[in-house]
């Protein structure tokens, strides 16, 4: 005897079977979907710390600089003139910690505010020096002149000494310092 039906397009069906075969896809597709979202996870759970590893430079840069330590309060006490320090900071370079040095000046603002400079030319990065004799800064490069706090006086350097970032903690004056783009009238962070 036969079970099979006619379909109207002439494909023969099996109408005992047909809720079988539903239940049967139905079951198929519920697994495929779960082995998919279950691989969806693993990638998910593996991936996540691979991208952090790989986008790390990219955050690390963005963090703010340190604190380096310039000195004592005390040894900036007299207010005889800008005094030349070497300070030591650590700069990130990809998956690479850099230890750098560099020459700042610690002087006197207008209303007797410690502040520290940067002794890089913002004309075109040349070291600056403090000429006690003359009272002023005198870059060695193209004679540009500045104020014993920093403030442009003559030649080409387009702005003044750049101000850093400055702190008093447990009686150290420390700095954050950081690298500005040359030949600018306006202090921008170098990228
Ligand atoms: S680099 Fe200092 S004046 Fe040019």
């Amino acid at each position: 005897m036969k079970h099979g039906t006619q379909t109207n397009d002439g494909v023969e069906g099996c109408a005992g079977c047909a809720a079988s075969d539903v239940v049967d896809i139905g079951r198929r597709s519920f697994f495929g979907a779960l082995i998919g979202m279950g691989s969806m996870l693993i990638g998910a759970i593996v991936g996540t710390p691979l991208f952090r590893f790989v986008l790390y430079p990219v955050y690390a840069k963005g963090e703010s600089g340190s604190w380096s330590d310039v000195g004592s309060v005390h040894e900036f006490d007299k207010n005889d003139g800008p005094v030349s320090k070497t300070i030591t900071f650590t700069q990130r370079d990809g998956w690479r910690e850099v230890v750098s040095t560099e020459s700042v000046y610690v002087c006197r603002t207008g209303d007797g505010q410690l502040q520290v400079l940067s002794a890089i030319c913002p004309h075109l990065g040349c070291s600056v020096a403090w000429q006690a004799s003359q009272g002023k800064f005198v870059c060695p490069c193209h004679g540009g002149q500045f104020k014993p706090d920093g403030r442009h006086i003559a030649g080409p350097p387009p702005r003044s000494m750049d101000p850093l970032k400055a702190q008093v903690k447990d009686g150290k004056l420390q700095v954050q310092f950081e690298y500005f783009q040359t030949n600018q009238p306006h202090q921008e962070l170098l990228s």
